[in-house]
């Protein structure tokens, strides 16, 4: 079964193609565009304009890399939510044309939901504790009890939010997060900095404001260094609780700051001490991508799931543990 799946909940519009053979997920094509703000930060009219800009060229190039004819598409999925109003719109529309264009099946898939299918589809992962950290989003997730939970989340801005408003305080262009992970590199000295960690949540922006005080103090290699440790032993924290309460064995790290090799090696540390798998999906799949939306789509279609096109408006602040998880048990 041939999924063709739209991803626009933020900076990146994206158009996956996945065939669903034996149980098994098959790319058949993966094609993305990502707005770049000039300076600030994102503004979401001017990212939808650039989904709506680019979203038919990039349907149209995918169908042809895929080589498939256009009516071997069986269904369409694309992410309803959570996500920023005006890119949700554009992505959602364009999967309703399609959807009765083609006369196929449309499914809605929450985007975070999407990040954690992915990893088990193409990892060795089953059943993980998810840290799922990108520009918006800063959650750790994990299956119980029907759901997919969040155990712990940002009480602010998300991690790479915060690395993303630090380097334009110091000149860095968007997206900032692989600038300052190779700032971090050359820093050595540690300066210390809010830890904030409260209960199963974390919160950045203590952090972000004392790393921009720091500014004409300290070299900016360690203010670097010291940003990327501070948050990411946050993280390590937070994800270790999730996993000593629910009992589960394997870590799944996911969303476009796990693209951080430090990152990377804190969390599978983590990991190794409490005798626990690690896993991450590749880079090009760990950021926002419409291959895990067209996967997710299949499974949620295999297990009954189908939505009528009036119910396919956007959830701006769709929950991750509002879905129903009808595909495990
Ligand atoms: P969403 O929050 O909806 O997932 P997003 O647009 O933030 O959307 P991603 O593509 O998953 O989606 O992540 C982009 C973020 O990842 C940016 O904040 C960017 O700075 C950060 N990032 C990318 N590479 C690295 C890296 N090597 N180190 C740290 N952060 C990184
Ligand atoms: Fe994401």
């Amino acid at each position: 079964m041939i999924c063709l799946g739209i991803e626009g909940t933020a900076h990146t519009i994206s158009v996956g193609i996945v065939d669903k053979v034996d149980e098994k997920c098959k790319i058949l094509s993966h094609i993305s565009r990502t707005y770049k703000p000039e300076g600030g930060g994102i503004h979401p009219r001017e990212a939808a304009n650039h989904h709506a800009k680019h979203i038919p060229s990039i349907i149209e190039e995918s169908i042809e890399k895929a080589n498939i004819d256009v009516k071997e598409i069986d269904m369409i999925g694309f992410s309803i939510g959570p996500g920023l109003g005006p890119c949700l719109r554009t992505a959602a529309t364009s999967a309703r044309t399609l959807a009765l264009l083609l006369k196929k099946p449309i499914v809605g898939v929450n985007h975070c939901i999407a990040h954690l299918e992915i990893g088990r589809a193409l990892t060795k992962c089953n059943d993980p504790v998810l840290l799922y950290v990108s520009g918006g989003n800063t959650q750790v997730i994990a299956f119980m009890r029907g759901r997919y939970r969040v155990f712990g989340e940002t009480l602010d801005i998300g991690i790479g939010n915060c690395l993303d408003k630090f380097g334009r305080e110091i000149g860095l262009s968007f997206p900032a997060g692989p600038k300052i992970e190779k700032l971090a590199k050359k820093g050595n000295k540690y300066i210390s900095l809010p830890y904030s960690v409260k209960g199963m949540d974390v919160s950045f922006s203590g952090i972000l404001t004392a790393c921009i005080h720091l500014l004409k103090k300290e070299r900016i290699e360690d203010i670097c260094y010291s940003l990327q440790e501070t948050c990411f032993s946050m993280l390590a924290e937070v994800t270790e609780r999730a996993m000593a309460h629910t009992e589960k064995e394997e870590v799944l790290l996911s969303g476009g700051v796990a693209c951080n090799e430090r990152l990377k090696e804190i969390i599978k540390k983590m990991a190794q001490e409490r005798n626990a798998k690690f896993f991450s999906p590749p880079n090009e799949l760990l950021v926002d991508n419409g291959v895990m939306i067209a996967w997710t789509a299949l499974l949620m279609y295999a297990s009954g799931i189908e939505h009528k096109i009036e119910e396919t408006n956007i959830k701006q602040n769709y929950r991750t543990d509002e879905v129903e998880i009808k595909w495990r048990n």
